[in-house]
């Protein structure tokens, strides 16, 4: 079982969009895939459940290290919910609180081959519980002046976190999004992507009418080929 998270500490690339249809390629690749909602905001529990829980949730799984599976049509998921935002405080002098996340998938190590993991946007302890657990991570990154800051503090954490697991977290690729090619800034953004050495894929455009529910997506798709071929590292 390998865990896959989708991170960026910035809201609104697109992380939950590409988790929402990572996930069902997956399925029907047949990969034996389990995705869990890390974000307070709920959005993709949502968009899966058609409704915001109030029990049986990430929340639980990281305060008393229970996994609250629902087998859902789509796929197994373990939703948000609201109470998530009190997890920060109530964790906070909680023991391994780091590691709570990392501890409860260890039950399923069998069950599942792909682990995915949608997380907030912010660097908080939510995303360093779902970065602990992870072997690699995706990056959404969209095409703004201050992406390739963000981006770089975000590879300072992960090598930190390297250093301080001695476990190697790749980073599976950096997707480009909300892309407009009519936009000089939005190339030269792309450009300085290409300069550094991730795997770049291709970019998904900005659409006016854009539903999460919006799949058989060619980008999706290839994104979800490429996860699949690297599969000695994902499965
Ligand atoms: N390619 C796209 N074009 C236009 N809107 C998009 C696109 N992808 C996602 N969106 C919309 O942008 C918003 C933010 O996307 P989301 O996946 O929720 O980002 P994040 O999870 O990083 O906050 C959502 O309303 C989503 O429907
Ligand atoms: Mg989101």
């Amino acid at each position: 079982m390998k865990v896959l998270s989708v991170v960026n500490q910035k809201g609104g690339v697109g992380k939950t969009t590409i988790t929402f249809n990572l996930a069902h390629f997956l399925v029907e690749a047949g990969v034996k895939t389990l995705v869990i909602d890390m974000d307070p905001q709920s959005n993709l529990t949502l968009s899966v459940l058609g409704e915001i829980p109030e029990k049986d949730t990430s929340y639980e799984m990281l305060i008393d290290g229970s996994l609250p599976i629902r087998e859902g049509e789509l796929f197994d998921f373990v939703p948000a919910s609201l109470t998530l935002f009190t997890a920060e405080p109530r964790l906070h002098s909680a023991i391994a609180k780091e590691f709570r996340l990392s501890r409860a998938l260890t039950k399923f190590e069998n069950k599942y081959d792909i682990v995915l993991v949608d997380t907030p946007p912010n660097l908080g302890i939510l995303t360093i519980n779902a970065l602990t657990a992870s072997n690699g991570i995706i990056v959404p990154v969209e095409m703004g002046l201050y992406s390739l800051a963000g981006l770089k503090h975000l590879i300072e954490i992960l090598d930190e976190l390297q250093e301080y697991l001695q476990k190697d977290i790749e980073i599976v690729g950096i997707v480009p999004t909300m892309y407009d090619k009519r936009i000089t800034l939005h190339e030269e953004v792309i450009e300085e992507l290409r300069k550094m050495s991730f795997k770049i894929f291709p970019p998904v455009y900005r659409r006016s009418a854009f539903q999460y529910s919006r799949l058989k997506d060619f980008i999706y798709l290839l994104i979800t080929i490429y996860v699949l071929k690297s599969s000695r590292f994902i499965l």
